[in-house]
């Protein structure tokens, strides 16, 4: 089992404007575990996505990502080397339907061929979706967006998984249903890195966890200290 983190972020600063979105961020992602970034509105953590999958403006700092430097690398060769993006805006095609978002996502990736992710692994894990096949990925409710935004995700088989809020603005029925489908993601043995606000479905699959404030790295560690951390809690999260 290879031991170097599949990702390793350090000093990545962003500007926009005079304003620092973020600044001297630094963390490693361990392969097969998930990975939280938690914090306020507008503390930073889509930026730090984004500046991940190279979009938006060029980052200062480094980034590796399985062994290689990718900054200054184009969107599209970050998720051709294996990083999958599901964004805030879930980004599918609403005047295609689900089968013919799922198809357009298909890649093999760099992965074995009986651990490759296939519409019918998705349709196991979003049951809904396969009810939905031919129906406009416009006609979705939220939270089958979201299901067929990160089927589409798994589907280009990366090793990298970046969720921006996936459980954001969905009912609790439904955000449960996402916290179990990400479980058993999880359970596959692939990376992910987790932006979320919900504290409960963020502990619930993070094994690490940094929390950003104001563009600033305020706490780091594992799960387990964080439960202990209230004074983090108390000045970087809760409202
Ligand atoms: N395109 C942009 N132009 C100017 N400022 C921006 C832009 N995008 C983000 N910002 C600013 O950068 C900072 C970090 O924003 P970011 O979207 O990364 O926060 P966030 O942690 O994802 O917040 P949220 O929880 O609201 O999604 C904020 O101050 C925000 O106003
Ligand atoms: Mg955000």
């Amino acid at each position: 089992m290879d031991s170097t983190p599949i990702l390793q972020v350090d000093g990545l600063s962003l500007r926009y404007g005079g304003v620092h979105a973020v600044q001297g961020v630094k963390f490693a992602v361990r392969r097969g575990t998930c990975f939280a970034i938690l914090g306020r509105n507008g503390a930073g953590k889509t930026t730090t996505l984004r500046a991940l999958m190279a979009l938006g403006p060029k980052p200062e700092g480094e980034i590796q990502f399985d062994g290689r430097p990718t900054v200054g690398w184009k969107s599209y060769e970050i998720a051709r080397a294996g990083v999958a993006f599901v964004p805030e805006t879930r980004g599918i095609f609403p005047s295609l339907t689900v089968r013919e978002n799922l198809v357009l996502a298909s890649r093999p990736g760099n992965i074995a061929a009986d651990e490759r992710w296939t519409l019918d692994r998705a349709f196991d894990l979003f049951p809904r979706l396969r009810e939905r096949l031919d129906n406009g990925g416009g006609q979705l409710s939220g939270g089958e967006q979201q299901m067929l935004s990160i089927a589409r995700a798994l589907l280009t088989n990366p090793k990298l998984l970046l969720l921006d809020e996936p459980t954001e603005g969905l009912a609790p029925v439904v955000v449960q249903q996402l916290r179990d489908a990400l479980a058993r993601v999880k359970q596959t043995g692939l990376t992910i890195v987790l932006v979320e606000q919900n504290l409960q479905v963020a502990l619930s699959l993070a094994d690490e966890m940094i929390v950003l404030g104001k563009g600033l790295v305020r706490w780091g560690g594992h799960r387990d200290e964080f439960e202990s951390a209230t004074d983090v809690r108390d000045t970087w999260l809760s409202i």
